[in-house]
């Protein structure tokens, strides 16, 4: 398989105005990219497993029902099936693992990884490591990510660090909700998933979204999520406060627990804004 992203560019700090010294968390100059078309996808079997990952990543409940618990999909976080920046995009992913992270305290691999979205962003049921489905996951994103040098600072990959003046406020926030997200995800914030399981509109609280130990339940994550690419084709469009509110107010409505959460963080390093 060829390398198939293209590097848009060596993007650029550089301007020709000196600059104050960066910031100690300012981010390296960033490597733009677009993620390789599905027509690069190769003929054979390699291809076919690229094929069925990128298949569950955009229909998981409806591909692996039993791994499932919430009406929800890979792709309803991470958007065009991990092709999308400021969405947790998948490219590159293969190399960033394995790599130490302190919720479990050890070397996870890629894997493992996946398997932490499938318990928490999912709700659901680990899948076996070396079964076909997680094969198929790993070589989508192994695909996804040929094209991109292991050491690249990619563009929209991490958090957005989203400052506002003043201090989260869910009243404010539910005023956001109203006017601004609950046309798609409803006033109940389950969202809309239609007879055949379809899934128009993912849930933002309730039964059926994302548990309490999900990164998207935490504050920081979700408010770089929602400020990048929320409302759906309108990414940027809230202000930084907004963005802050509405988190503060669907991070903390009624979803699932999560009972093994009383194993994370065994070593220390739980962030402030974890729900636990
Ligand atoms: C409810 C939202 C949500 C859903 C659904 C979800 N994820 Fe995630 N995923 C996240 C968040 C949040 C992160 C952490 C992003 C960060 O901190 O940079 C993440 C991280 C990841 C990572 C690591 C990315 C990296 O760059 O280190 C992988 C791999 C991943 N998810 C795979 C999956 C797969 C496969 C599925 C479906 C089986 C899935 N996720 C479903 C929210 C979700
Ligand atoms: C035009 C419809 C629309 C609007 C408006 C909208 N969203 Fe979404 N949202 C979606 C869709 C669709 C997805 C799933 C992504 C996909 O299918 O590509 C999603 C995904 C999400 C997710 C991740 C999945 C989940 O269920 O947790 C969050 C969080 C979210 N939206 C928050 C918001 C917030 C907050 C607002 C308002 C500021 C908002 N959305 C406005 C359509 C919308």
């Amino acid at each position: 398989m060829r390398a198939v992203l293209t590097l848009l560019a060596l993007a650029a700090c550089a301007t020709s105005t000196p600059q104050p010294a960066p910031e100690p968390a300012a981010a390296p100059a960033m490597v733009a990219w677009t993620a390789p078309s599905a027509s690069m996808i190769p003929a054979g079997p390699d291809g076919d497993a690229i094929r069925r990952g990128e298949a569950i990543a955009r229909g998981t409940a409806k591909a692996l029902p039993e791994h499932v618990g919430a009406s929800m999909s890979c792709a309803s976080c991470h958007l065009g099936a991990g092709t999308t920046p400021g969405a947790f995009p998948w490219v590159g992913v293969t190399h960033r693992y394995p790599r130490y992270r302190a919720r479990s305290g050890t070397e996870e691999h890629l894997p493992k990884r996946i398997n932490d979205c499938f318990e928490r962003s999912l709700n659901g049921a680990p899948l076996p490591v070396d079964g076909e489905p997680m094969r198929d996951l790993v070589a989508y994103m192994t695909w996804l990510s040929e094209g991109v040098a292991p050491d690249a600072p990619l563009a929209g990959v991490g958090l957005t660090q989203v400052e506002a003046p003043q201090p989260p406020d869910a009243t404010r926030g539910q005023a956001v909700y109203a006017a601004k997200c609950q046309a798609c995800h409803q006033a109940n914030g389950e969202g809309i998933t239609l007879p055949d399981g379809t899934i128009a509109f993912p849930p933002l609280w309730g039964d059926k979204s994302f548990n309490i130990a999900a990164g998207m339940a935490r504050h920081d994550t979700a408010v770089s999520f929602v400020y990048e690419v929320m409302p759906l084709g309108q990414g940027r469009t809230l202000t930084p406060q907004e963005a802050h509110d509405v988190v503060a107010y669907f991070t903390t409505q009624p979803r699932p627990d999560f009972a093994a959460k009383v194993n994370d963080w065994p070593k220390g390093g739980k962030p402030a804004d974890a729900r636990y």
